[in-house]
């Protein structure tokens, strides 16, 4: 029996990573450990929550003492860290979150699995990263694993810092790391602050969508489920000091992005064709907002076999069916915490 960790599992990303490895692993003891900060949900997880191979374990990767009882309590095997805080608009109005989650949190744990592992034959530190670590491009190139570091916004100089810091307990303590560098997820149970699923719910309920500067900025988008299998893959099979970059060889421009979305919920909607588009408001941009991501993900591809598997068309259609009918769950977020922040971030933009 081998006992795995998972942070962040009640999250947009971790919830299908969990959801994978409990159902696909009956053998492994899963733990999913969560401070269920806003972006943090336990009703994404409901389906799995009862089954013998799972549990649910409250609690704040910043607390050292929590965090080291926790590996002691616990002989833990694997660990797989997605906790994170991950919009980058929150980043620039609260940067100080971001560097104790993303920085501090990151270096407890592996402060905690470097001491309480004594040997490290069979185990393994897995650390979920972004491809905003590597700056913006212009209209040519990707990023590769061995692009420079250039991060941009507070978050990804938080999340790169973090990159940085599993190496080097990799390079001096030899601590097993492995590291994926992923591009935008999209799919179920995402928070409606990322573009998607704002977009998705203000459609429903006829409010602007906001499109920052001229909506030409581009995005590389990845269904979340293909990430998950990913990951899964590079658990299993990535090699120790490595790091892998995930990508859905789906670039898009925001605006055709949006338009695309109007054309899909105006169809599911019964719509006139053409209705939802109106709603497009373009707003001030976001401040050092990063032009162009791109991932070259062919090292994944040739050393591990993984592909990306759900067409755009299709994940978007998947992605709308699945808000549409889950009205409960987008209607348990979009209150309280959620609208207070709306208003300050898109009020007089
Ligand atoms: P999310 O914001 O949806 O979920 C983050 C989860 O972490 C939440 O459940 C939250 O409660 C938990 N969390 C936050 N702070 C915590 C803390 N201090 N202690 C314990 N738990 C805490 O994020 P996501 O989009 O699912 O991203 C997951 C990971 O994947 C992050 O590390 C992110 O940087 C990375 N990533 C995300 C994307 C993307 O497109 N969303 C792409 C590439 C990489
Ligand atoms: O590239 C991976 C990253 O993708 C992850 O590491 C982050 O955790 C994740 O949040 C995502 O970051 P982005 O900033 O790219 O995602 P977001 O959904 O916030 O924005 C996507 C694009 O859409 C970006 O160019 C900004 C733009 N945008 C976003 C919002 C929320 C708008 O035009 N209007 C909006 O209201």
């Amino acid at each position: 029996m081998k006992t795995i960790l998972i942070t962040g599992g009640a999250g947009f990303i971790g919830s299908h990573v969990v959801r994978l490895f409990v159902n696909k692993y009956p053998d492994y003891s899963i733990i999913n450990l969560d401070a269920l900060t806003y972006a943090g949900n336990l009703e994404n997880l409901r389906d799995i929550e009862t089954q013998n191979n799972y549990q649910f374990i409250k609690g704040d990767i910043t607390d050292i003492d929590f965090i080291n009882n926790l590996f002691t309590k616990y002989n833990i095997d694997g660990v797989v860290h997605l906790a994170a805080e991950s919009h980058v608009d929150r980043s620039i109005e609260d940067p100080m979150a971001f560097i104790n989650t993303n920085v501090l949190g990151t270096v407890n744990l592996l402060n905690a699995a470097k001491e309480s592992w004594k040997n490290f034959e069979g185990k393994r530190f897995y650390h979920i990263s972004t491809d905003e670590v590597y700056g913006s491009l212009g209209d040519e190139g990707m990023f590769l694993e061995t692009t420079a570091y250039d991060p941009k916004s507070p978050y990804s100089a938080a999340k790169a810092s973090s990159d940085h810091f599993v190496r080097a307990y990799h390079n001096t303590y030899k601590l097993p790391v492995v590291i994926t560098n992923c591009s935008n997820n999209y799919g179920p149970n995402q928070f409606p602050e990322k573009l998607i699923p704002l977009v998705i719910n203000n459609i429903k309920n006829k409010k602007p969508l906001p499109v920052y500067g001229k909506g030409e900025n581009i995005r590389d988008w990845l269904y979340v489920e293909d990430h998950a299998k990913a990951i899964d893959l590079v658990f299993h099979q990535g090699t120790i000091g490595e790091t892998y970059n995930i990508g859905g060889k789906n670039e898009w421009k925001n605006i055709d992005l949006v338009r695309a979305l109007c054309r899909v919920m105006d169809e599911n909607l019964q719509r006139p064709n053409g209705e939802s588009e109106k709603l497009i408001t373009f707003v001030k941009d976001r401040a050092g907002h990063d032009l162009r991501y791109a991932i070259d993900c062919s090292k994944i591809v040739s050393e591990l076999g993984w592909q990306p598997e759900l067409d755009f068309e299709n994940g978007i259609r998947k992605t709308v069916d699945w808000y549409l009918e889950n009205e409960d769950w987008l209607e348990h977020i979009v209150s309280g915490e959620y609208e207070n922040y709306y208003k300050q971030q898109y009020n007089n933009r």
